[in-house]
């Protein structure tokens, strides 16, 4: 059963969702400079997106609508630190200062990410995360943030998704800037993006004493292939299993630390890779694992893992196993195995701070989006994650990704998630199918949800 005050929400993101780019005084983000030079699917941008930034009243009102208790969104930090550091922008803190109270009078709770990847243009340029000062600059924007908002605000969440941030980004080179760095520069990139997240949580508890804080990353769930306590076992040592060629997307390298102030030092990448780490790497390893309150993951797929000798080996999907529109299987029992694997292993309360689904919507011709698989997605997770639930793992909510179609990264506005279905031309909002579906279970915390399915 899902708990009383179980947070029911949706989630974007700024650049996903805001566009206004360049207006009222926002500097460039790197996704402004990556899409400009057409490095996304259609030469699509993020310069107008969903036009959030105009029309977030219209937006917060369907939220209400839909009755959600919790939107998880993010800041854009050049819209508020042009420069990424420095001169604060009063136009944009204005713009969130806005969006707050609104949500605030609609009865919905804010849940901040700090950064969800719009790295400003200014400190990439600098030398983004390899410059030792990256950290500081991480915590400068934050304690702006928590200075002006966190009288209102009580929840935030650092960082969005590291692997992709920094694996995407500076290792794969599909998500901007779009490069290839060396494992040198990756490991302390990624050793200063956790620094980064310690002293902020450091500053916030010093700052915001009555409010929580998180952490949201994410990776592919191993799911044991049956049972048995050795498929179990195998699953649970591949989902935290770190390997050479899995460096920047992995779980425990990004979480060990935070969650346990260690890395994970028995993986064959932190035998490759340990000795990229700053000499000081110990010392910060106690900033770095400054206790949190609550540990988010987004979880979307997962793969089938069982024993093999002292370890596991993957199992191929069957050949009947179903794929979203943007190509991932669906793999329900994600949403039971993840959150278990991670709560016996950080011992947090747990937040699924994303999960969806990219479908084929189009507008039908009674002018409504008939997405019925992306409810029977939503409800097919959630039975898992109530199954986890009731065994005993401490979850304290749920945000759908998304709340509206958006800017989808690499593949533009081809990829939609969201609840409610967005016209880029004429920018009207038409609530999907979905959307009624998710109200009616939010409606009933869940219950109804456990009568469908089981
Ligand atoms: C996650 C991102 C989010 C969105 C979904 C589909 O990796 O955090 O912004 O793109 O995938």
């Amino acid at each position: 059963m899902f708990k009383d005050d179980f947070a029911w929400g949706v989630a974007t993101s700024s650049y996903q969702i805001e566009g206004a780019f360049d207006e009222d005084g926002k500097g460039l983000s790197v996704w402004d400079v990556f899409t400009e030079e057409g490095k996304c699917f259609g030469r699509h941008t993020g310069e107008v997106a969903c036009d959030h930034y105009h029309r977030f009243k219209e937006d917060i009102k369907l939220m209400k609508e839909l009755g959600v208790k919790a939107y998880r969104f993010s800041l854009s930090w050049p819209r508020i630190l042009p420069d990424g550091v420095g001169k604060v922008n009063q136009k944009g803190i204005d713009f969130y200062n806005e969006l707050i109270d609104c949500l605030l009078e609609n009865g919905i709770e804010p849940y901040i990410t700090l950064f969800h990847w719009d790295y400003p243009y200014e400190l990439e340029k600098k030398g983004n995360w390899s410059n030792p000062d990256s950290p500081k600059w991480f915590l400068e924007y934050a304690e702006v943030v928590f200075k002006e908002f966190a009288d209102r605000v009580k929840h935030f969440i650092t960082f969005n998704e590291p692997q992709c941030f920094i694996g995407l980004a500076y290792d794969k080179g599909e998500h901007a800037p779009g490069l290839k760095c060396l494992k040198r520069d990756l490991v302390l990139k990624m050793h200063n993006v956790m620094l980064a997240h310690g002293l902020t949580v450091k500053a916030f508890r010093k700052l915001v004493p009555d409010g929580k804080i998180g952490y949201a990353p994410c990776g592919d769930v191993a799911m044991p292939l049956t049972d048995s306590k050795e498929d179990i076992e195998a699953a649970r040592k591949r989902y935290f299993d770190v390997t050479a060629n899995n460096l920047t997307g992995n779980v425990a390298w990004w979480s060990d630390p935070i969650m346990l102030g260690t890395y994970p030092e028995d993986t064959e990448a932190f035998r490759l890779y340990g000795k990229y780490l700053p000499k000081s790497y110990k010392e910060d390893l106690k900033i770095i694992s400054e206790p949190i309150d609550f540990y988010c993951q987004n979880i979307y797929t997962g793969s089938r893992v069982r024993a093999a000798g002292d370890g596991y080996e993957y199992v191929k999907h069957s050949v009947d196993m179903p794929y979203t529109a943007i190509g991932w299987a669906i793999t329900p029992k994600n949403l039971y195995w993840g959150p278990k694997f991670l709560y016996e292993r950080y011992k947090k309360p747990i937040i699924i701070s994303e999960n969806g689904i990219a479908c084929n919507d189009f507008i039908a011709l009674d002018g409504k989006v008939h997405d019925q698989s992306r409810s029977d997605f939503i409800g097919l997770h959630l039975n898992e994650l109530e199954t986890a639930i009731d065994e005993g793992i401490d979850v304290a909510g749920y945000m759908y990704w998304s709340f509206m179609d958006n800017f989808e990264w690499a593949y533009g506005y081809s990829k939609r998630f969201g609840l409610v279905y967005v016209n880029y031309e004429t920018m009207e909002r038409i609530p999907k199918d979905s959307f009624y579906w998710y109200q009616n279970l939010i409606k009933n915390n869940g219950r109804n949800l456990s009568e469908s399915f089981k």
